[in-house]
């Protein structure tokens, strides 16, 4: 796949793509991003995460750089131009270049990155068969993970961690001994009385494109579900658990620290809402192969 990448109004070589030492995203995290799934040519649930986009930007006060119709066309040249059929196209906004200074400065002018890389979708829904398993760790990030920006530090160490671990990935715990979600991922379970509960979207969590969308389906398949948060005890005793994002889908979770999940193997409800979304994702309209 050739790797083209957006920055600032130019498509550029990936490898040479930079952007400008004093950009306030690399400098304060002063920056937000999004990421949309393309499988199979489709570009995932582009609405949903245009207009979180639209929220985290206005939650920063920045204003919107361009029209979301003007940033679809430049992603679907992006995701042409990379050839991308299967993979990830990620977008970060900042709030511009200005000398070093913690107020916002007059006049900056937002900066825009985009790239795209290729996964291997044989690979993930192998992953998926099989189910992962995560360790818990306390959450230690701010008070505003509900805002979709750069500063990803604690989920960053946290995924490490659980790596060096030998688990797959982390779930977050708050100081009620709740689950928040998981290190990029919505936690969820299917619980012992057969709801399936995952977190209310507060401040506490990001509200995952990928959750709204898994709530629609499960609703509309008449499965019980709640918003209601869970602790790890549950979770642990729970029939089901499941992670959701635009990079993981629907992935099951057969195992939380020495426990496993259910009989250990992936669940049936888990599985079955993953193909139903993938499904009703790659029957839907934006078709963006390759050979446009
Ligand atoms: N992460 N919670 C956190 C902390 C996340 O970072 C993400 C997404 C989600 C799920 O959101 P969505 O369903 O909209 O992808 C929940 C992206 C994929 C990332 O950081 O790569």
């Amino acid at each position: 796949m050739p790797r083209i990448a957006y920055v600032d109004g130019q498509f550029v070589q990936h490898s040479q793509a930079s952007i400008h030492v004093e950009d306030r995203g690399l400098q304060f995290g002063d920056a937000v991003y999004e990421v949309w799934a393309v499988r199979d040519g489709h570009l995932f649930d582009r609405q949903g995460h245009l207009a979180r986009l639209g929220r985290s930007l206005n939650a920063l006060s920045i204003t919107p750089p361009l029209k979301d119709s003007s940033l679809m066309v430049i992603v679907r040249e992006l995701i042409a131009r990379n050839k991308l059929t299967n993979g990830l196209v990620y977008l970060q906004v900042s709030r511009g270049v200005a000398r070093r200074d913690h107020p916002f400065p007059a006049h900056a002018r937002p900066s825009i990155i985009l790239t795209a890389r290729s996964m291997n979708q044989v690979q993930a829904d192998e992953r998926a068969k099989q189910g992962i398993r995560v360790m818990t760790c306390p959450d230690n990030r701010w008070g505003r993970v509900d805002i979709k920006t750069v500063n990803l530090l604690p989920n960053v160490l946290a995924k490490q961690a659980a790596l060096e671990a030998g688990f797959h990935d982390a779930w977050f715990v708050d100081a009620d001994g709740l689950i928040t979600e998981g290190t990029a991922q919505n936690a969820w379970i299917l619980d012992q009385a057969g709801k399936l509960r995952t977190r209310p979207a507060t401040q506490a969590i990001l509200r995952g494109i990928t959750r709204d969308t898994i709530i629609e389906t499960a609703q509309s398949l008449g499965y019980p579900f709640e918003e209601r948060a869970f602790s790890v005890d549950e979770a642990q005793n729970a029939q089901e658990a499941f992670i959701t994002s635009a990079t993981s889908f629907v992935t099951p979770v057969i195992a939380i620290n020495a426990s496993v999940v259910g009989d250990g193997n992936p669940g049936k409800i888990s599985s079955s809402l993953r193909s139903e979304y993938l499904s009703q994702q790659t029957s839907v309209k934006e078709q963006l192969r390759a050979s446009i």
